[in-house]
């Protein structure tokens, strides 16, 4: 049996004649007419007006903060419960992540203690955050009415890590559109992949501009190589755009696809005591980028299907609890700790067969069983 991973990528022929395209045209540069194409269709499919190609979405997240003039020393609330880059990006610029517990509705950042965060620091006369960046995790948009009315009432602007998430919604509207700047991955495992990287997009084209020169070593318009700001080497190469415009043709066929498993491994695990999976919550779709069961005792099920060679992930581990971060501030905790306790990422990549599911059902049932027994 071939080992079956936890999201691997799912490329076709379109994907290989894009890719010759761009190889063929010798476009073969960190700009060209594959980045400038799915820049434009990208933007168009979140629904938002402008988007910079990248080189990954911790990219992405580094230049939404620069963007933002998020300066060192400020504090940036960010979710415990996701994965590291989210808060590294926080740290590149200088500033102090402040972590708040998840909400057990969606997994995602509280939005209660978003507001009593806002509120008190309101009340005591303290400086509010420079930003807040939600996150939408596993591809579950968080609770965005409520955290968006907060952050507008303080002023604090807000970005959107929808890495996970690309093809979700809230309320009728893509993830990925809530924030100022709104966030992407492509990396291997991601929904849709350029092997690496990442899109930043927002409705505000002098920010998407910007990011556009920040990524390109900030050079400015002039034959000789002028600088005025401090640039980075965060462009997304024609090739691997391409690429990226390929997988986006077929999206809604990727996230069909992720939703059909999840439901499959719900209906299998519906009748099986102590078998949990994150909510899927009311106000939206999910992806289901990955689906993530709940078990008191997720260990020993992760090592028999490891046995059968089936990739299992225990759930992200909070940032509180990072020796990277120990020493920042956190909101809570008890919410994101106990995902991380219980919760198992399941294989859940697009190009699963039916067979592939069943075969990690069954494998997940028989560990059950035997440690029933
Ligand atoms: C929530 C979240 N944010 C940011 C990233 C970073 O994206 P990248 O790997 O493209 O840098 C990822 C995934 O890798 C992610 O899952």
């Amino acid at each position: 049996m071939p080992r079956l991973f936890l999201s691997p990528p799912d490329v076709g022929p379109r994907e290989r004649e894009l890719l010759l395209d761009a190889f063929d045209s010798n476009w073969i540069a960190p700009l060209g007419p594959h980045v400038d194409a799915f820049e434009r269709e990208f933007a168009s499919c979140v629904g938002l007006g402008h988007a910079a190609a990248l080189s990954s979405g911790t990219a992405a997240l580094h230049l939404a903060l620069v963007l933002l003039g998020v300066q060192p020393g400020a504090d940036v609330l960010v979710p415990s419960l996701t994965f590291a880059a989210t808060a590294n990006a926080v740290v590149y610029v200088g500033a102090r992540p402040v972590f708040l517990d998840s909400e057990r509705a969606t997994w995602n950042v509280d939005p209660e203690l978003v507001e009593e965060e806002l509120a008190t620091r309101f009340h005591e006369g303290r400086e509010q955050p420079a930003a807040l960046i939600g996150v939408d995790l596993y591809g579950q948009t968080a609770s965005w009415d409520p955290i968006l009315a907060s952050c507008a009432a303080y002023g604090v602007p807000v970005i959107e890590d929808a890495a996970e998430a690309l093809g979700a919604t809230y309320r009728g509207r893509p993830a990925g559109s809530f924030g100022v700047l709104n966030v992407f991955s492509f990396n291997g495992n991601k929904i849709i992949t350029t092997s690496g990287g990442g899109m930043l997009a927002s409705d505000d084209e002098r920010l998407v501009e910007r990011a556009r020169h920040l990524s390109t070593q900030a050079r400015e318009p002039a034959p000789h190589y002028e600088h005025r700001d401090i640039g980075f080497n965060y462009r997304m190469s024609n090739l691997l755009a391409a690429l990226g415009r390929a997988q986006l043709e077929s999206l809604p066929a990727k996230v069909a696809r992720r939703r059909e498993i999840n439901a499959a491994y719900r209906a299998a695990f519906a009748e099986v005591p102590g078998v949990g999976f994150l909510p899927n919550a009311p106000e939206g779709e999910p992806t289901n980028w990955l689906t993530v069961i709940t078990l008191d005792d997720p260990t020993p099920v992760r090592e028999h299907l490891e046995s059968l060679d089936i990739e299992a992930r225990p759930a992200w581990k909070p940032m509180h609890l990072q020796p990277a971060f120990a020493g920042c501030e956190m909101r809570g905790g008890a919410v994101a700790a106990d995902v991380f306790r219980r919760g198992l990422c399941l294989p859940s990549g697009s190009a699963m067969t039916d067979a592939d599911v069943d075969r990690v059902v069954s494998a997940v049932l028989e560990s059950l069983r035997t440690r029933g027994s």
